[in-house]
């Protein structure tokens, strides 16, 4: 059985104001307050998640090199870098890590131009409107995915 140790959760723009920020949209829990519970849910599957949130284009574009030599799965949510960011999408593809998309937000409910996302196609799945559960989701999933 083979277990993947290290996953690496990324936020992108204006998710640092979690909780704060829309909450009718993304709901009342906190960044931290998630990170702390997502990282509980990482110790009972044994895995190890980090997790890096960044308001810059370039910022997440390093993150995602960085992943390369230690990381064996991405789960991102890269905010409204996700309609924009062919960047973002070429460091995905260059570091081919397998990686999950996650927005908090059902996406398609909202304007026309959240509806196309420059990483949906590079992605194993796409996780959106669950809310924060969505990252949840994802993590379980790796957890599956990783075990042979
Ligand atoms: C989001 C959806 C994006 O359209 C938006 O720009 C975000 C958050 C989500 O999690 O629902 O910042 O990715």
């Amino acid at each position: 059985m083979t277990k993947v140790a290290n996953i690496l959760l990324i936020n992108g723009p204006n998710l640092n104001l979690l909780g704060l920020r829309e909450p009718n949209t993304y709901g009342k829990q906190t960044l931290p307050e998630l990170i702390a519970h997502l990282e509980q849910v990482a110790k009972t599957l044994q895995i190890n998640i980090s997790h890096t949130q960044h308001n810059g284009e370039g910022q997440i574009v390093d993150a995602i090199h960085a992943a390369k030599e230690t990381q064996q799965g991405i789960i991102i949510n890269a905010g409204a870098y996700t309609h924009t960011s062919i960047a973002i999408r070429d460091a995905l593809a260059g570091v081919t890590i397998p990686f999950i998309e996650v927005h908090i937000s059902n996406v398609y409910k909202r304007e026309p131009f959240r509806h196309y996302s420059y990483l949906s196609d590079q992605a194993i799945g796409v996780i959106a409107g669950l809310g924060v559960y969505g990252y949840e989701a994802a993590l379980n999933f790796f957890n599956q995915y990783f075990m042979e």
